[in-house]
């Protein structure tokens, strides 16, 4: 089934969707993205999406490249001309294509690239005996609250999992606190409250942990957005959570089991509810 993209004002098949050899995305990482899931055709939290996306913009100073709702429109369009219903769409903002020199001039046009594939869904496996995860000293960069296309450190993250038979790698800061995934952000549950790693530059502010939060408030659920470690005597559970898992109970890390080793009441809880949210967007 063939597939399109946008890029660069133009709608192509993707084999053919290309950008320059010169443009800065691919010889300096310099861009920012956003990946956003669109369910049975209802984007979730699109204008949240395209908030971040913004910040990202400003914080490596990138202009825009058209209006937001130019933005938008494009990408409900590379939504439409694809065929899944359920789908992740992927947008990139690079600074443009220029000459190779670290300083970038001002004149340049930023590229803009939209794909969009079937939204991924958790296995039966993953769902019943939860996802695993190994943790990892923290050896990105300090501004891991700008959504950066360089991801080399996340891809040797995840590489890393895999060697090791895992589905995620979780970065620890010096003191041990658990800070996020290489592409999903991190709860505990400890002495019964929903405890995550505060906002700062040491991750990513992520659409779903937002809705996690709010979900888990409006269920009665106290939350605590604090420093946190695995080693908490009254610590029960883990979840991740991101746009392409929603989230997710966590139950083994470096191969050692998390409480009970199953998936534990309040991740349950929370992925009925989101998903319950969802399907409610998708009958909207
Ligand atoms: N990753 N932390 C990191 C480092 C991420 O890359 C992501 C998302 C998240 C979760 O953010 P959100 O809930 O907004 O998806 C947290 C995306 C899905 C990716 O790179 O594919």
């Amino acid at each position: 089934m063939s597939l399109v993209a946008y890029v660069n004002n133009r709608f192509l098949p993707l084999e053919s969707a290309t950008v320059h050899i010169e443009d800065r995305g691919f010889q300096f990482a310099d861009g920012v993205y956003e990946v956003v899931a669109c369910i049975g055709g209802c984007f979730l939290d699109l204008d949240l999406h395209l908030d971040r996306l913004q910040r990202s913009c400003s914080a490596i100073g990138i202009a825009l490249p058209c209006s937001g709702d130019k933005l938008e429109a494009l990408i409900r369009e590379t939504w439409k001309r694809n065929p899944y219903t359920d789908a992740m769409v992927y947008i990139q903002i690079t600074r443009g294509a220029a000459p190779r020199s670290h300083l970038p001039s001002e004149s340049m046009h930023p590229t803009l690239i939209i794909t969009s594939r079937e939204l991924p869904k958790p296995g039966d496996e993953k769902l019943t005996q939860g996802a695993s995860g190994i943790t990892l000293r923290d050896f990105r960069w300090k501004r891991c609250d700008i959504k950066s296309i360089a991801l080399l450190a996340s891809v040797m993250g995840k590489q890393e999992a895999h060697r090791q038979d895992a589905d995620e790698a979780f970065w620890l800061d010096e003191d041990d606190h658990v800070l996020e995934g290489c592409s999903t952000n991190i709860f505990a549950v400890i002495d019964g409250t929903l405890v995550t790693h505060p906002l700062d530059h040491q991750v990513l502010g992520g659409i779903t942990r937002r809705m996690l939060i709010r979900i888990a408030r409006d269920a009665g659920i106290e939350v605590a957005e604090r420093p946190w470690k695995l080693a908490e005597a009254t610590l029960s559970e883990c979840m991740l959570t991101s746009t392409t898992n929603a989230v997710l109970p966590v139950c083994h890390m470096d191969g050692s089991p998390v409480a009970s080793g199953a998936p534990g009441p309040v991740a349950t809880q929370l992925r009925t509810l989101m998903l319950q949210a969802m399907d409610e967007l998708r009958q909207s």
